[in-house]
């Protein structure tokens, strides 16, 4: 039966884990999968995690199945936290959540969606895009075209996007990233949005945005600009959001797609959709992560404990990008590396080639995607000096 079989790559975001573990030089440095660390090296659970696990702990009857839909309290909290507490898609009911494991579930069941209920549509990434975005659509069956977005002299370029954008397909779905773009970290400004707006309501294309780090741009608020823009301009629109970053739940697998359409009665249809391809997917979706998500969310004190939490995180991230382009300062570096400094959110992309990456990797023992994208919040405010003196080695 699997004699013809052949051997794939590893992951290339998820293999470099694995890689960085393996390596016995004290001094590694990991900035490849984009998880926070804290200035001991950690990647925490928020003390609010903790409490509300604690109180699930003692408060928890059942582990009976949760519904198709997933955790109801956490369905409506967090499509409040994406939306707004008073958007009125919430009070028309023209909007619900199903939770998924992770954005990454979110996305597949997006994709499944599109295929199974919108045939024939295809999907348009930003070029370049998160690696997973190319291979789960493809997966889902779906066909996949790209936008340019950072060019090869590693800038935003909006005109070339817009241009690209309004001769798409009419109907066809655009993805966009509500913020912290992976992996480029370039982030549209609201300029931006609203012109891509326009684009969109032109060629009547379907967004799907994809809010994996709401919280680690400027804000919880600020970073769900876009997204609520859109909601409100459009009458349908497919959000796919992710707890695992700003809750710090990551193998929690925690995650929405939120879906908005033109009418309560239309949403049902919609959502009894959603309910069958879940259930051919994976059943019923994990429950431990999402009750964390509903106590906090649904606590003042929890809520605004993890608010703190989250809010260090982002400056501390913020702060390690102004760091690091000082540590290059001494390099003559420092113009150079300067958009790291602009970027939003986990992830850098560097502008270092794949050859420097590697070097980076084999002579200094510091692990980024061959890409050239940086993982800042997995960096420490001790070694920058140490990065700096590597990245002007491989640049020299
Ligand atoms: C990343 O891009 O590093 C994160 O989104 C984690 C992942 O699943 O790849």
């Amino acid at each position: 039966h699997f004699a013809s079989l052949v051997r794939v790559p590893g992951d290339p975001i998820l293999s470099l884990m694995e890689a960085y573990r393996q390596d016995r030089n004290a001094a590694k440095l990991d900035l490849g999968v984009g998880v926070y660390k804290d200035a001991q090296g950690l990647t925490p659970i928020p003390h609010a995690v903790k409490l509300a696990e604690q109180r699930l702990l003692d408060s928890e009857l059942t582990k009976t199945y949760v519904g198709g839909h997933g955790d109801a309290a956490f369905g409506e909290r967090l499509s409040q936290l994406v939306l707004g507490a008073n958007s009125p898609l919430l009070t028309e009911q023209r909007a619900g959540a199903t939770q998924t494991p992770g954005g990454t579930g979110a996305l597949r069941l997006a994709g499944d969606f599109i295929r199974h209920c919108l045939p024939g549509r295809g999907i348009w990434l930003s070029a370049p895009t998160w690696p997973i975005h190319e291979t789960l659509f493809a997966e889902a069956g779906l066909k996949v075209g790209h936008y340019p977005y950072v060019g090869a002299d590693n800038r935003l370029d909006v005109e070339a996007m817009i241009a690209a954008l309004a001769h798409l397909p009419k109907g066809d779905v655009v993805l966009l990233h509500a913020c912290c773009h992976n992996p480029t970290g370039f982030d549209l400004s609201p300029r931006d949005f609203k012109r891509v707006l326009e684009v969109v309501k032109a060629r009547e294309l379907l967004p799907l945005i994809d809010f994996a780090y709401q919280g680690f741009g400027d804000g919880l608020e600020q970073d769900a600009w876009a997204v609520r823009l859109f909601a409100a301009e459009l009458p349908e629109l497919l959000i796919t959001s992710s707890c695992s970053k700003n809750f710090g739940l990551y193998r929690e697998r925690t995650g929405a797609l939120i879906v908005c359409a033109g009418d309560a009665d239309k949403l049902v249809d919609i959502r009894s959709q959603l309910a069958y391809l879940a259930r051919n997917q994976w059943s019923t979706p994990p429950a431990h992560g999402a009750a964390v998500v509903a106590e906090i969310l649904g606590d003042a004190e929890l809520r605004k404990l993890w608010q703190d939490e989250l809010e260090s995180m982002r400056l501390r991230v913020a702060s390690l990008r102004r760091g690091l382009v000082e540590a290059l300062a001494p390099h003559g570096l420092s113009e150079r590396f300067a958009h790291i400094a602009e970027q939003r959110g986990m992830f850098s992309y560097t502008g270092l080639t794949p050859v420097q990456v590697q070097r980076l990797r084999e002579e200094f023992s510091v692990y980024m995607v061959g890409s050239g994208r940086a993982n800042v919040a997995g960096l420490d405010a001790t070694r920058l000096e140490q990065l700096a003196a590597a990245i002007a080695r491989v640049c020299g």
